[in-house]
């Protein structure tokens, strides 16, 4: 049971260690008023991308809230951490939660994957795609869907040279156990420890 904020700004992370993670929504941390997260979440962003070696990155999954009427677009909130810091975008995906054309209500039919990088490019002739079809299962309700993970890991492992996944805010471990699985060893910190438990059983 570790605060990723606390770890995250005495850990000196090395070349081969790429972060993958989920910040939490305002839902989550009832202890702060809604402005309080919302800057919470802007400086932590920034301490994640600040964390990160030069020449790897960090990915962040993140949904959208509607909030009173109005969208909380956490992509922007994101950027504006990254911003303050320094560091640069270097991709922005969109993961369908359903397939396009169809309404969803309350939530978005979409999911962030955004990658930051100080010193890493993204060159043109590296084909991707910007909109990846499915979020895959998901391991609980606010977990990241398995397709969307199985992605950014590879990612970080094919380009960012990732050899290792760090998770500051690892939940249940889905990031850590899609990890494991493809062959990179990994790090998670999680701050209620019924789940820093599961954490450390979870395999995918
Ligand atoms: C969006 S969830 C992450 C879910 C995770 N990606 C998964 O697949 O299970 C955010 C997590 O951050 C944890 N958390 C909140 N504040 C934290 C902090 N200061 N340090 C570490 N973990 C924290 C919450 O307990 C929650 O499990």
């Amino acid at each position: 049971m570790t605060d990723g904020v606390a770890w995250l700004r005495q850990s000196a992370l090395p070349a081969e260690a790429g972060i993958l993670t989920s910040l939490p929504d305002s839902s989550e941390m009832r202890r702060l008023p809604f402005a309080g997260w919302r800057q919470w979440f802007i400086d932590t962003a920034a301490v994640v991308v600040s964390a990160v070696h030069e020449r790897s990155a960090a990915v962040f999954y993140q949904t959208d809230v509607k909030r009173d009427g109005a969208w909380v677009d956490k992509a922007f909130l994101l950027q504006l951490g990254a911003e303050a810091a320094g560091v640069r975008l270097l991709w922005h995906k969109i993961v369908c939660r359903a397939p396009a054309g169809t309404a969803t209500g309350g939530r978005p039919g979409y999911a962030h994957l955004l990658c930051f990088s100080r010193a890493l490019d993204d060159p043109v002739e590296t084909a991707m795609p910007d909109v990846l079809p499915r979020l895959g299962p998901m391991t609980w309700s606010r977990a990241m869907g398995l397709c969307a993970v199985e992605f950014a890991v590879a990612w970080l492992r094919d380009h960012a040279g990732a050899k290792v996944i760090v998770d500051p805010f690892c939940g249940v471990g889905t990031a850590l156990a899609v990890a494991n699985r493809l062959g990179l060893d990994s790090i998670g910190v999680e701050i209620a420890s019924g789940r820093a438990e599961k954490a450390r059983q979870l395999r995918a």
